[in-house]
């Protein structure tokens, strides 16, 4: 089953140009321009008149809402929150009639997060799933949902799962931009096209980065620690990353908002301490450039994911990924792909079960 590949997860990391078309097959037509999301139609009014969005999942499925807020605020100006379920279930949140609630999960069997949902419906919430596995508990109590369309995700670590996840938010929150009007014709266009070519960025970062992942993989495996810095939306994306290389390495890692770095993390950066920025090319590069710097200046060991053709940030690193030039909107769909081979190859480095990282469960049906 795991065809020419030592383990699920690199097969499905492999996978992912096929599963993000996928998800957008039949939903997307860049060149009629126009996006087609049954499941969004047939909630049209609640969301014309929706107050405010809120998202609900946990793990990996958070990060993929956390961009989802990002898009949504952006392109549809709503009010979006994003919520652990597990919180969420607990503290008698305000919901009301006017929230549509998107709940993100990949197995849709997350007892947290199906338990939210049961909550928000009693109080007359309108649920919109974002779900892996069609008829799953989490899918069958929906008003209405779009399926990712990523197929079986065994490894335990999810990844093709989320970069599915994130492809129907772009989906989702493009559609209803229209629907509100609240984005430039123009600029929906350009997103369309931007989102068709997602599928064969991915595959040349498949094709074209993985010995110098491998190395970094070698070069850093022993460290004790990481930090993963983004800015935007390549925030979530830094969580991820540390997700990622927590679950399957052991290493401890944490991701931050570049910068908040100032505010606290500064303090672990030393010469031992790898630090992974997540620095494609967009509106918060300079930005971005300068925290790299002061991490420069306190020795700590830079490793970047840059954008294809941008040169400013080799001279500061101490090694490069390399991912395709793109809108900032799409850009985590490809920069997540580096960090998610980061975290499998220093995995197998150490001599790790990748596919059954110790403790964790594929679906944790119990709070
Ligand atoms: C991380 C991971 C978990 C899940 C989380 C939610 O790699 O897989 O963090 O994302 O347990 O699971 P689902 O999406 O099935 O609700």
């Amino acid at each position: 089953e795991k065809g020419n590949f030592d383990h699920f997860m690199l097969k499905e990391i492999n996978e992912q140009p096929k599963t993000i078309l996928d998800s957008l097959r039949g939903r997307l037509n860049a060149e009629q321009g126009y996006i087609t999301l049954s499941g969004l139609d047939k909630i049209e009014e609640k969301l014309r008149q929706a107050h405010r969005i809120v998202i609900v999942a946990c793990g990996t499925s958070w990060h993929a809402g956390l961009i989802g807020e990002y898009l949504i605020e952006e392109l549809c100006r709503l009010n979006v929150e994003v919520e652990y379920a597990s919180e969420f279930r607990y503290r008698n949140p305000i919901i009301s009639p006017q929230d549509v609630i998107i709940a993100i999960s990949q197995s849709g069997e997350t007892a947290d997060t199906l338990v939210a949902l049961e909550n928000a419906k009693k109080q007359g919430a309108t649920i919109f799933g974002i779900v892996n596995v069609v008829g799953s508990s989490i899918a069958r109590i929906t008003d209405a949902g779009a399926y990712t369309h990523a197929g079986p995700e065994i490894g335990v670590a999810s990844t093709k799962a989320f970069t599915a996840q994130v492809a129907v938010l772009q989906l989702f929150a493009l559609k209803l931009a229209q629907l509100r009007g609240t984005v430039d014709p123009a600029f929906f266009r350009q997103l369309l096209h931007e989102l068709e070519a997602v599928p064969a960025k991915v595959a040349w970062i498949l094709d074209t980065q993985v010995e110098a992942i491998r190395t970094i993989a070698r070069r850093y495996k022993e460290a004790d620690n990481f930090l993963y810095l983004g800015r935007g939306y390549n925030f979530p994306i830094a969580l991820e990353g540390a997700l990622k290389l927590k679950e399957i390495t052991y290493i401890h890692a944490e991701g931050y908002p570049a910068a908040e770095m100032k505010h606290g993390p500064i303090a672990l950066v030393d010469e031992k301490l790898p630090v992974v920025f997540v620095a494609t090319k967009d509106v918060y590069h300079e930005k971005i450039v300068s925290n790299i710097q002061e991490i420069n200046a306190r020795k700590g060991k830079v490793v970047a994911v840059v954008s294809e053709g941008d040169e400013t940030v080799n001279d500061l690193a101490e090694a490069v990924m390399v991912v395709p030039q793109a809108h900032e909107i799409v850009a985590p769909l490809l920069s997540v792909i580096p960090l998610q081979l980061l975290a499998y190859y220093i995995g197998v480095e150490r001599g790790l079960d990748v596919d059954k990282p110790r403790n964790l469960a594929k679906s944790v049906t119990v709070e």
